[in-house]
């Protein structure tokens, strides 16, 4: 007669149980897992010889994270893909995986701006040195190089100032020269960007945005080409770094529903984006898609579409009193960071972040676009602009 507490442990599922083999759901299920069961000592024994090709213990990942990875792959065209905890996560995962001491980054000076606290604060700490060049180089980028380059992050278009980077110019130089290339492709998407058939190695995401589409989650990716894989994966055994289980779920549920969201988003934003154009208080708008954005042929030449987060800059006259009275006059958009979700959302600030940015030392208003109704987020912003 066993005792209560072992009778409670032993009753129902058991880990092995077969019975859900027949289950179909359409979904992938959620496990939350630690420890995940061998079959007998003879499978232990080939986890401890390197031999064993299933999930060993809850840093291996879980089907289902491997399901929204493989999803990834697929839609990015790359060999495998990596969720990480975050969209950071994975973009410092790969500058950890493929630098080291005495290497040289070369950053668009677009970038996501922790990325510059990271390799400041951690990169320099193990020797590499990193500095910027203008998002819009392009083959001039060849002037940024130094001997020691090692690595050239982009990111296109940047997700405050909007830069398009002429991707395929960067990969031709820095391939001749032996630097791998990696690309924050979160604006864009899968759908309306292919690093790799422009020659990327590394094509990251932060599925935080469009691809969980919910704002209710923090999730990244990273997808690599071939001759990038075993160097990654050193990286990822090192780490053990794995993403939340019930993230990956959501994000490939977000995933079903991408193409259809990415349609209103992209048709709302461009329509406001061409109206403001027009008003009185802008200076300029930057939106890839409009034919005024300083590299609109290259978004023409390699984007399939654009998305629903674009800036714009106020006349000099207009300085922080007033971008303050334009925040707090919107009803319908929330004032919060990140992008990509059902909600419009708005930030202001100074964001070209150094002086070889455009409009560097300039207020701005950045303006994501959420599945609202257009016409009713076009009043809202004129009835702020009319506050300015
Ligand atoms: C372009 C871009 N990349 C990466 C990130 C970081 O993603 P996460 O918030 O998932 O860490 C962000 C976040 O705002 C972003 O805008």
């Amino acid at each position: 007669m066993k005792g209560k507490s072992t009778e409670i442990i032993g009753s129902g599922y058991n880990g092995k149980s077969s019975s859900l083999a027949r289950y179909h759901s359409i979904n992938p299920p959620i496990y939350h897992a630690s420890t995940v069961l061998f079959e007998d000592y003879a499978e232990l024994k080939t986890v401890g010889q390197g031999q064993y090709d299933g999930f060993t213990y809850g840093t291996d990942g879980s089907p289902t994270q491997r399901a929204f990875e493989q999803a990834m792959t697929e839609l990015e065209g790359g060999h495998h893909t990596w969720a990480f905890p975050s969209g950071l996560a994975a973009i410092t995962s790969v500058l950890q995986a493929f630098l080291k001491s005495g290497d040289h980054l070369l950053v668009c000076n677009s970038v996501y701006g922790p990325v510059r606290r990271f390799a400041k604060n951690l990169l320099a700490k193990f020797g590499v040195t990193t500095s910027y060049f203008p998002a819009h180089a392009g083959a001039n980028i060849v002037d940024y190089i130094r001997p020691e380059t090692r690595f050239i992050l982009l990111e296109s278009p940047g997700s405050n100032t909007f830069e398009i980077q002429d991707v395929p110019a960067v990969v031709k130089v820095a391939k001749e020269r032996g630097i791998l290339t990696a690309i924050d492709n979160t604006w864009a998407t899968p759908l309306f960007f292919r690093p790799f058939e422009h020659g990327v190695d590394i094509s990251i995401h932060s599925v935080t945005k469009y691809i969980s589409g919910h704002s209710d989650l923090l999730l990244g990716t990273a997808t690599v080409s071939q001759a990038c894989y075993a160097d990654f994966h050193k990286l990822i055994r090192a780490l053990e770094i794995f993403a939340s289980e019930d993230a990956c779920y959501m994000a490939l549920r977000g995933l079903k529903t991408l193409s259809v969201r990415l349609k209103q988003h992209e048709a709302s934003a461009l329509e406001l984006a061409t109206w403001l154009e027009g008003q009185a208080a802008v200076e300029k708008v930057l939106h890839p898609a409009l034919p005024s954005h300083p590299e609109h042929a290259l978004w023409q030449r390699d984007f399939k579409g654009s998305t629903g987060i674009f800036s714009f800059v106020l006349k000099p006259e207009y300085q922080e009193d007033s971008v303050a009275r334009f925040v707090d006059s919107l009803e319908l958009f929330g004032i919060g960071y990140s992008w990509g979700g059902f909600k419009s959302l708005v930030t202001a600030g100074k964001f070209a972040q150094s002086d070889i940015s455009r409009y560097h030392d300039r207020w701005m208003i950045r303006l994501n676009l959420g599945l609202e109704d257009v016409e009713d987020l076009q009043a809202d912003v004129q009835r702020a602009l009319a506050a300015l």
